[in-house]
């Protein structure tokens, strides 16, 4: 039987625990709960699912393609390939994606 970490999703209004098996990703066990997160692609190419890593570990089951190096350090991570290795607390929510992408128009 696969290894359940506790995953703290936080957001501007809100903190909600679930547990997620070693083999699940965090958007899936989250959906499973009955917590609606965005997505798009479910492959890791397009961010929608973006959060922020406050504490923990998490494996991306595939290469996260929608996040440079720069995103990776400061602790961005790709919810659809995440998959928790500890306890984690994420930072999940609009300013989160905000946070990853610099607008153009400004
Ligand atoms: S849904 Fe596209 S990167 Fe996760």
């Amino acid at each position: 039987m696969a290894v359940s970490h506790e995953v703290v999703l936080e957001r501007s209004d809100r903190v909600e625990t679930i547990d997620v098996p070693g083999t699940e990703t965090v958007l899936d066990a989250a959906e499973r709960a009955g917590i609606a997160l965005p997505f798009g692609c479910l492959t890791g190419a397009c961010a929608t699912c973006v959060g922020r890593l406050l504490a923990g570990e998490v494996h991306h089951s595939r290469p996260p393609r929608a996040l440079k190096d720069r995103h990776l350090e400061a602790g961005y991570v790709l919810l659809c390939i995440a998959r928790p290795r500890a306890p984690c607390r994420i930072r999940v929510g609009a300013d989160v994606q905000s946070g990853l992408v610099e607008n153009p128009w400004k």
